[in-house]
């Protein structure tokens, strides 16, 4: 019946290729989903553009215009796939425990023979045949700097060549990773399947895809499989699937091999520079669950006020840290692009970031103008609040000021980007890259961030007043969901660490082995970082930000260098130490006491509520809790209460 070319002839290795374990798995891959044909991708200049040309041949892509953004796409998504999806999404240790309640777990031969090897019914496999008509490529990555001993290797099979062409920026891609890995050496193998065979002859679509999804983990033998979406962070592996969810469990296992070693952390964080005028330099790393300000804060200019001052990116999403021979916390950031959102971005928020898309960029569901070039929701601010009289959005459909508010809901325009637009570019052209961005060694780590989106309760910041109170803050942190994840939008739930939607183990267990980093760095004699919480979303009763962010968040930041250098006392209440209006640097900023304390206050009544859901998480979590964690909510419960 099927009359295609069987893969076996096109599966010929390059040379260069001397991983027989690779070889094989590619094989094996290749006789499940039938492809076409397997192409082994080299990660060259030439190939790249070859492949965005492929991508504008089969409309998958639109080249924007050369003059206003160079050598830049756009693509638009199915409108079913344009977010992570966390209810597909399965962590498949060998028990349910070890997945921990936070996490999706069917019992790994289960998971196996869904998608694999078919299931005893005579269902075949998800994967069986689903590459048919389909090209799949393999992608050699790097994440981390190419045989650092903190980075790890990945190799991604995927029918997807927009997944390629966004693994080129957000990863160190191509040949030389085959010379890292060598005969012999470890990869992580990650297959992604848009799941959308194509029978012959049929047409291919703009954005294939599946209804049916799976995000898939297995984090004993550490392999990834990924079926039925194109977007983000369900199909660029590298990102969440590796770097955090499979990687959180490397860096625990390090810590469990015996010899005592602390092992290390994979975080949902930016890490950042900080330079005061005397030159003297700070990082600090920060946790904001998806779509909270992490982007943002890591390319942070600061205000005129503070001159000489300098903020520099290491990384904008996520972090792998790791205590260096003197017992101090490096990080490095494993990706080497910034896969970040559209909407919001302006040169009143971010102009380093509109620099850094200036030119080769792939753009998703953002829209497009007449003249070539695109638009999102914010951009309006650089033109004195002016939207532009028409585009296309990024559905395809005409949008014009008047049809958006004819079409919108609850009086509010229809977006012309969906508010999960992305934007792909490479971390060089963010003009305030940090020189070490790329450093194997890493950066010393020395404060934490843990920042949730809520519109009350929480205090624009506040320093735990040790490692244990600090994990504390960050294991209840609470923050709106937001349209990075499919789902409903702006209901509070528990995200610990901001690392929910990733954590690759039991959370309880996450949290001890936060514990004992702490435990065993500070026994070491090393100095811990400073933790610290932030919210920078407090709403006034006019529904709108009270908090003016982005760069006034400098303001936070300098403060937090302040205690470091012990130069500022704070007001010690009952979840920490939080600044008084004075201790601010309020040059060339009008913002009053009144407004800061709207911003700062700590109502007893809310707090209550807030201590009741900290409870609810930790009777969910129950099973393995530190007992320390319970111990510090019951101190806050009586503090509260007196
Ligand atoms: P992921 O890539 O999803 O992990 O998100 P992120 O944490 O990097 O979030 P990002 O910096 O892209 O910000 C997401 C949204 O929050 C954008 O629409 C921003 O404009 C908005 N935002 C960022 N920082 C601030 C801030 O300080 N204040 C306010 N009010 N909004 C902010
Ligand atoms: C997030 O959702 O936190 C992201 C985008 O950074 S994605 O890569 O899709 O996970
Ligand atoms: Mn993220």
């Amino acid at each position: 019946m099927n009359a295609r070319i069987e893969p076996a002839v096109a599966l010929q290795a390059p040379a260069y290729v001397k991983n027989k374990a690779l070889i094989a798995w590619v094989a094996d891959v290749a006789a499940l989903t039938k492809p076409d044909q397997v192409v082994w991708c080299d990660g060259s200049a030439e190939e790249y553009e070859r492949m965005c040309q492929q991508l504008v041949a089969s409309g998958t892509f639109r080249k924007l215009n050369p003059v206003k953004r160079p050598n830049s796409y756009l693509a638009w998504s199915d409108p079913s796939d344009v977010a992570r999806v966390e209810d597909r999404t399965f962590i498949c240790a060998d028990t349910r425990e070890e997945a921990g309640p936070t996490n999706n777990w069917m019992a790994p031969q289960d998971m196996r023979a869904l998608l694999q090897h078919g299931q005893a019914d005579g269902t075949p496999a998800l994967f069986d045949g689903c590459m048919r008509g389909r090209t799949m490529y393999v992608v050699p990555f790097s994440m981390g700097p190419l045989g650092s001993h903190i980075s790890h290797i990945g190799i991604e099979l995927s029918d997807s060549p927009y997944v390629v062409v966004n693994m080129k920026i957000m990863t160190r891609m191509g040949r030389a990773v085959y010379d890292v890995l060598g005969s012999d050496g470890a990869f992580v193998p990650c297959v992604h399947s848009v799941g959308a065979p194509l029978q012959a002859g049929q047409a291919d679509v703009a954005w294939p895809c599946n209804k049916t999804k799976y995000i898939v983990h297995y984090p004993k033998t550490r392999e990834i499989w990924s079926y039925g979406s194109g977007y983000g962070g369900n199909a660029l592996l590298g990102k969440k699937c590796f770097a955090l969810r499979i990687a959180s469990n490397m860096g625990r296992a390090a810590a469990q091999e015996g010899d005592g070693a602390p092992g290390w952390l994979a975080e949902h964080m930016l890490i950042l520079g900080v330079t005061n005028p005397q030159g003297r330099k700070y990082h600090v790393a920060a946790a904001f669950p998806s779509a909270c300000g992490k982007t943002n804060f890591s390319m942070m200019v600061p205000p005129a006020a503070f001159e000489g001052w300098k903020v520099t990116t290491i990384g904008d999403d996520i972090a792998w840290i790791k205590p260096n021979a003197d017992g101090r916390l490096v990080a490095i950031n494993p990706e080497a692009g910034y896969f970040g959102v559209a909407p919001g971005t302006s040169m009143h928020t971010n102009p380093n970031c509109m620099a850094s898309l200036t030119r080769d960029v792939i753009f998703t569901n953002v829209a497009l103008t007449d003249d070539g070039d695109v638009w999102w929701e914010g951009m309006e601010d650089d033109e004195g609040g002016k939207l532009p009289e028409h585009l296309i959005d990024w559905q395809g459909k005409d949008w014009t000021p008047q049809i958006a508010l004819d079409t919108g809901t609850g009086g509010k325009r229809r977006p012309a980007a969906h508010p999960n637009a992305r934007f792909t570019v490479a971390a060089i052209n963010n003009p305030a890259l940090d020189p070490a961005w790329d450093d194997p060694a890493g950066v010393p780590i020395d404060a934490f961030i843990f920042g949730g989106r809520r519109s009350t309760t929480v205090p624009l910041v506040t320093e735990a007043r040790s490692w244990v109170e600090g994990v504390y803050m960050a294991a209840t942190m609470g923050s709106e969901t937001t349209a990075a994840a499919a789902g409903q939008q702006g209901v509070v739930r528990r995200d610990p660490f901001a690392m929910l939607p990733f954590m690759g183990y039991n959370m309880s267990d996450y949290f001890q082995h936060w514990l004992q980093m702490g435990e065993k760095l500070a026994a070491s004699g090393a100095t811990l970082p400073r933790i610290y919480t932030t919210n920078w979303f407090r709403k006034g009763a006019d529904g709108k930000f009270v908090w003016p962010g982005y760069g006034e968040n400098m303001r936070v930041l300098t403060w937090m260098i302040d205690r470091l250098e012990d130069r500022k006392t704070g007001v010690d209440h009952v979840f920490g130490v939080s600044p008084a209006y004075e201790e601010f640097n309020w040059n060339g900023l009008a913002f009053t006491p009144e407004q800061f304390a709207m911003v700062t206050s700590i109502d007893p009544a809310a707090w209550t509520a807030e201590l009741k859901l900290h409870a609810e998480l930790f009777q969910q979590l129950a099973h393995h809790l530190p007992a320390q964690l319970q111990e510090t909510r019951s101190r806050i419960e009586s503090r509260l209460a007196a």
